[in-house]
């Protein structure tokens, strides 16, 4: 068990780390943002998957959460965490029975709709129990994964679920999730932009018809606060700017030092000074590279103060790094990688080591990774 008080550089490898400082400090400033433009805050917790965290958000200043999963929102819900947006859309029997049971505890519960057909199933299973369920229709904003389309879609969907016994309408949102495809922040910009109109519109569009739309919600980490400034729009959902990544970096959205998870790492070998190999594979790192089309990150995590040093690839238990011209780093040696995308990572570990100035200041469990149904 990681005491208190000890350098990090003590503790067994791979370990999670989290900096307390620049957590707090990336909390902070999306309160802030959503504090100043008079929004709502419901961040994604699927990037932390830990209570306390949601918690700390939530006591400076966040609505409610966003979860991906019901096992997610189920472990929030356990933890006493009431207001919960699952941004998912669900229609099978085996899970709106556990949303039910969800209703039962007492959670203001919301999900994700975006067919017809999908209504239709909610409704017939939702009037087995005695809970109206609430749902925010998802707009396509351009990801082209789930969601309506904006405008007509929207509305028709609206007066549908407006004929619904056991549904209620409570929100419009979308996820611009390409802006980790853009070359640029011009194009990011452009992004949010649409991602927040694809919203606002949609919800004026229902207004038309009489049909009120209490909160628009946009967000992902590159475009939420351009989304979030738009006329109409009165929620962002940022998820990945808690921690922040080598991913975000790349696109130019922060800086590396405001990256507050890392993975401490070992070198296990060292070969004719040109290649290291460190105890963080792929069940410590991810596989990921970013977006599509996108390459701005550089190799598989950003090693802390060694940019002589590149992971060029992950097989289980070993990264492989390259070494550009001479590095202090031999057998032994630990080292801090920032991972490029935060949230995957968090996924592999069961607990976030705690420190500031690595110091170890606190362990907090990771309650809700794994959690896939
Ligand atoms: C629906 C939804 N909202 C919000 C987010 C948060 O996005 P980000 O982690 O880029 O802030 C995500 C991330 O996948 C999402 O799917």
């Amino acid at each position: 068990m990681p005491q208190a008080g000890k350098s990090i550089y003590e503790l067994d490898t791979p370990t999670l780390l989290l900096d307390k400082d620049k957590l707090e400090s990336n909390i902070a400033d999306m309160a802030r943002f959503a504090k100043e433009n008079g929004l709502m805050l419901r961040p994604h917790i699927k990037t932390h998957k830990s209570v306390h965290i949601a918690k700390l958000q939530l006591e400076a200043g966040a609505a409610g959460i966003t979860t991906a999963k019901i096992g997610e929102a189920e472990v929030m819900a356990n933890a006493g965490i009431k207001d919960i947006l699952i941004a998912y859309p669900i229609a099978a029997k085996k899970k709106v029975n556990r949303l039910i049971n969800l209703l039962d505890q007492g959670v203001h519960l919301k999900i994700a709709v975006d067919n017809h057909e999908q209504l239709e199933l909610l409704d017939q299973l939702m009037s087995q129990s005695p809970h109206q369920l609430e749902v925010w229709i998802k707009v396509n904003s351009g990801l082209n994964r789930c969601g309506v389309e904006p405008g007509n879609e929207v509305v028709k969907l609206a007066i549908d679920i407006s004929l619904k016994k056991s549904l209620k309408l409570g929100g419009i949102f979308t996820h611009a999730g390409h802006s980790y495809a853009a070359p640029s922040m011009s194009e990011i910009e452009q992004i949010g932009l649409l991602e927040g109109k694809a919203v606002a519109e949609s919800a004026e569009a229902c207004e038309r018809e009489g049909i009120p739309i209490a909160v628009r919600s946009v967000g992902s980490t590159p475009t939420y606060k351009i989304a979030g400034k738009v006329k109409g729009i009165n929620e962002v959902r940022p998820g990945n700017a808690v921690f922040f990544d080598a991913i975000q970096t790349g696109l130019g959205v922060t800086d590396i030092d405001r990256c507050a998870l890392s993975v401490l790492a070992t070198v296990v070998g060292k070969y004719r000074n040109s290649r290291l190999v460190l105890d963080t594979g792929s069940k410590a790192l991810c596989l990921d590279q970013g977006a599509h089309g996108n390459k701005s990150v550089k190799g598989f995590g950003h090693v802390i103060s060694h940019p002589e040093i590149t992971i060029e690839r992950l097989s289980e238990e070993h990264g492989v790094a390259s070494i550009d011209g001479e590095t202090s780093l031999g057998l032994n040696d630990v080292i801090q990688i920032i991972p490029n995308h935060a949230c995957p990572v968090a996924n592999l570990f069961d607990q976030y080591v705690v420190h500031q100035n690595d110091k170890i200041v606190g362990v907090w469990d990771i309650e809700a990774r794994g959690k896939v149904t």
